[in-house]
């Protein structure tokens, strides 16, 4: 992996493939390397860009609180550093979350968004305070709270858990607790989207089971120019479980 220091953190990347530039964000709890299948299948349209977002992989964090927009702001300076000015931006999850950050402070350099198993909603009160108490969960305990908590949750598949909790399992608390509290501080995004001026397409599994697929299909109401790829049977994490149909509805943003 590549190193670039932005904003005090060491933020750690790959990049890979050629074509039109994309960006492939990780989602919480995990890091680029979720991302891995679904790049093989991708690498040669596009020109990827895999950062890990602050407080996870390879990339350092920096004393809370932080919040989605600051992660953005991370992504923006990676860009500049590597003269990218614009960039088809691919969230999954909380990654989702960022990229529509992203959109809202930067729409100039996106040229085109995904939202897989993603929403644009705004945590409501008991969520958000849930999330809080993982955070002192994970600040006590150690990450393999939210590993245990969390991988069924991902994926009805045995070898996409196991993958998911080893890769949660080498996340540290700091960044783990970081972004739950940034995820819970989020802005709500659903006002914003009417005013996209690029294609956005909706991946989803029909059998998530943490944001359901209902989350998608609200997007796709209030923006119904938006694409939206139903997977069937895919849980969470549909670019592990499915990563040809999730890179073949990627590809519809080329
Ligand atoms: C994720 O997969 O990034 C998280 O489940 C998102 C969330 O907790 O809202």
């Amino acid at each position: 992996m590549e190193i670039v220091k932005v904003s005090g953190i060491e933020l750690a990347y790959t990049r890979r493939g050629t074509g039109k530039p994309l960006m492939l964000i990780h989602g919480f709890p995990l890091d680029h390397t979720s991302w891995n299948e679904a790049a093989s299948l991708l690498e040669n349209d596009f020109d990827l860009l895999l950062p890990d977002l602050r407080g996870f992989g390879k990339s350092t964090t920096v004393a809370g609180p932080y919040s989605m927009s600051d992660m953005a702001d991370d992504l923006a300076a990676l860009l500049d550093h590597l003269g990218i000015e614009k960039t088809v931006i691919v969230g999954h999850s909380m990654g989702g979350y960022v990229a529509l950050a992203f959109a809202r402070k930067y729409p100039q350099r996106v040229s085109g968004l995904a939202l897989v198993s993603s929403q644009a909603a705004a945590d409501p009160p008991d969520r958000k305070e849930g999330r809080y108490k993982t955070a002192q969960d994970v600040t006590e305990k150690g990450v393999g709270v939210v590993a245990e908590a969390m991988t069924p949750k991902f994926s009805a598949n045995a070898d996409v858990q196991a993958f998911a909790k080893a890769v949660i399992q080498k996340q540290s608390q700091a960044g783990v607790s970081g972004a739950l509290k940034a995820m819970a501080e989020r802005e709500d995004a659903t006002t914003l989207l009417p005013a996209f001026k690029f294609p956005v397409v909706l991946v989803h599994g029909s059998a998530d089971a943490l944001i359901p697929a209902e989350r998608a299909q609200e997007i796709k109401a209030i923006l119904p120019a938006a694409q939206l790829v139903m997977i069937e049977g895919a849980g969470h994490v549909p670019m592990m479980e499915f990563p040809k149909e999730t890179a073949e509805a990627l590809k519809r943003l080329g």
